[in-house]
């Protein structure tokens, strides 16, 4: 059996690495990157090769590839992109537009959909106070979707993008014997927590940032309120997502963009897990009011039924799980750092 050819974009990005790691393990692959930066040293050798670019003005060279998948992680997030609000549109919407239209011809003419996989976000929500959010709860893949961010917006339309070229594209889905269209799937993510990586330019970073500084017993000044909660996930089970959803025969599925979940909390109560097992935790709270607007229009918690019901979607980390399970292990060999008498309470 040969290889499928996959693209990913973003590759050196949090969700790109860990992506990589996994399609290797996997096997089966032969991958293809893409970033502005080189490949990590880690993750080199996994990659067949590494295109190192500007994607928007690079994708020209990419239709000499014939990918079967194309994972497009590459992005702006959310907090960088209210600085910078052309450059996001350029990256978030033009890249992902280029690379749709790679998808289209290239299903079209091998007369087999390529499949592409979106990662969209909790950003493609918005509530106009706080307390809507707080009645909303958890919610579908419907409702409440006005964005505040250019991030989010760009998110919102390119999930639209992606199911109007997987879809009706030149309205030739009308014709007689319509063409191959691409096969486009999008997940969207919560805010997502490495042991490994980083996030950098995202609002919802002050998670993973109090617990690494924590980790390492650095100071950290949260930039939200103590009551701040939205719904997070282990990285892990992010990358699982996208392997089950990629793999999900097509007529299995009754939507293009998902919903998962696995666990919410608060700023305090990351603070709260972090002084337990790291003693001498320093954080304290300086909200950042245009940071926290952005999160206050996010959801505490995403309706993911349809991706339970579809393909079988069940994270395996819960909130316990993510802190014994995998961060805490993961974080005290990185760093160093000894288990405290307290987290073992
Ligand atoms: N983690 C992202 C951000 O904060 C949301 O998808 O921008």
């Amino acid at each position: 059996m040969t290889n499928k050819a996959v693209l990913i974009t973003g590759a050196c990005g949090e969700i790109g690495q860990a992506l990589v790691q996994g399609l290797a393990k996997k096997g089966g692959y032969r991958i293809v990157t893409t970033d502005l930066m080189p490949l990590p040293e880690n993750i080199q050798a996994m990659s067949a090769e590494h295109l190192q670019g500007d994607l928007v003005y690079r994708v020209k060279q990419l239709y000499d590839y014939d990918f079967d998948l194309m994972f497009h992680l590459a992005a702006s997030l959310s907090s960088k992109a209210e600085v910078a609000t052309e450059e996001a549109h350029r990256i978030n919407v033009e890249g992902t537009m280029q690379l749709l239209m790679l998808a289209a011809y290239k299903s079209e003419k091998r007369g087999r959909a390529v499949k592409f996989l979106f990662p969209s976000s909790i950003a493609a929500y918005g509530f106009s106070n706080l307390a809507t959010k707080i009645e909303a709860g958890r919610v579908t893949e419907e409702q409440h979707n006005h964005p505040h961010t250019m991030y989010g917006a760009n998110k919102l339309y390119c999930e639209k993008l992606g199911e109007y070229y997987g879809n009706y594209y030149g309205q030739r889905h009308l014709d007689p014997q319509p063409p191959m269209m691409l096969d486009f799937r999008a997940i969207r993510f919560p805010g997502l927590i490495s042991a490994f990586t980083l996030p950098s330019g995202g609002t919802s970073d002050y998670g993973p940032e109090m617990l690494h500084a924590a980790a390492q017993g650095k100071p950290y000044s949260c930039f939200v309120r103590e009551d701040t909660k939205i719904s997070f996930m282990a990285m892990p089970d992010a990358i699982k997502a996208i392997m089950m959803l990629v793999d999900v025969p097509r007529e299995y599925l009754t939507r293009q963009v998902y919903n998962i979940c696995a666990f919410s909390l608060t700023a305090g109560e990351f603070r709260k897990r972090a002084e337990q097992a790291f003693p001498g935790t320093k954080v304290n709270f300086e909200p950042n009011p245009r940071r926290q607007g952005i999160v206050d229009s996010w959801p505490e918690e995403l309706d993911d039924h349809s991706a339970r019901t579809d393909w079988g979607w069940l994270p395996d980390y819960d909130i316990n799980r993510f802190f014994d399970d995998y961060f805490l292990p993961e974080i005290r060999k990185r760093y160093s750092v000894r288990p405290s008498l307290r987290s073992l309470e």
